[in-house]
């Protein structure tokens, strides 16, 4: 069994989370780089320094999970949603069940509640926002970024939503409470059903084809006839009919 092999399976064993679906020749460039830099010379010292030191854990977690985001991420996207995706949800139904998957840090999340105020009062805007690493959802529910994450934000939504700290900008209490965030594990975890919209983006890139087909038919699955999946703008699906999606518009799939 190959050094990273052993590796892959200690991990599984202590965290649950799979390395075997996420691309090898990237993770391991990652990790060498990672283990290279604390002083290991292989994964399988590397592995057994993890299972005893905690915080060793956390920065593997940490490199493993590439977890850079903005708000209004790719900001066109986000008017698309705005001005077409949301209208067209809200002809069937006022209360949308939307659904962040991999939100990391919150700006996902909160930028759909901003967008979608746009419509609908904040007390009617409920949308879970999950992700697999709980450092990134403790930030997430802190609220607090620097200046650059915010610089596709529209000004008038950052002086309606955000409060300046010194050199930070905080995310309103009202924003704030239109998420519930949860820990969850797209490749092992069961998923919800029922939903109108769900956002999953800027993830999929590090799936392997294998793990990525089982993710779709998921979504799939969790989205109701007329839902929407808005992937990442680098992440187009080949064969949308194969999950029973067609395309509304770029990056935003239909569910049949
Ligand atoms: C690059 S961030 C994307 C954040 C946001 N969706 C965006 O587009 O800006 C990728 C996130 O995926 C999360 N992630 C990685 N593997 C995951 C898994 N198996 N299940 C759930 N989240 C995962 C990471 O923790 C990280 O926060």
């Amino acid at each position: 069994m190959s050094d990273y092999v052993q590796f892959i399976n200690g991990i599984k064993r202590k965290t649950g989370i799979d390395l075997a679906l996420y691309k090898e020749a990237q993770m391991k460039r990652r990790l060498t780089s990672l283990y290279e830099k604390k002083g290991f010379g292989n994964f399988v010292d590397f592995l057994s320094a993890l299972e005893k030191d905690r915080d060793l854990m956390n920065e593997f977690l940490d490199r493993m999970t590439i977890n850079v985001s903005e708000f209004y991420r790719n900001g066109k996207r986000w008017e698309v949603l705005q001005n077409k995706i949301f209208p067209l949800l809200l002809q069937s139904n006022k209360r949308l069940k939307i659904w962040s998957a991999a939100c990391s840090t919150g700006e996902e999340p909160y930028s759909l509640a901003m967008v979608l105020s746009h419509h609908l009062p904040l007390s009617q805007i409920n949308i879970l926002a999950t992700d697999l690493d709980e450092n990134v959802l403790q930030k997430a529910k802190l609220g607090l970024y620097p200046e650059r994450s915010l610089a596709e934000v529209p000004k008038p939504i950052q002086a309606k939503y955000f409060n300046q700290e010194e050199q930070f900008y905080k995310v309103k209490d009202e924003i704030k409470r239109t998420v519930t965030f949860k820990k969850h594990n797209l490749l092992k975890d069961s998923y919800e059903s029922n939903f109108d919209l769900i956002v999953c983006r800027n993830v999929m890139i590090y799936f392997t084809e294998e793990a990525k087909d089982q993710i779709y038919a998921n979504f799939s699955k969790s989205l109701r006839s007329g839902g929407i999946l808005f992937v990442g703008s680098t992440e187009q699906i080949f064969n949308p009919a194969r999950y029973d999606f067609e395309v509304e518009d770029t990056f935003f799939y239909r569910k049949k």
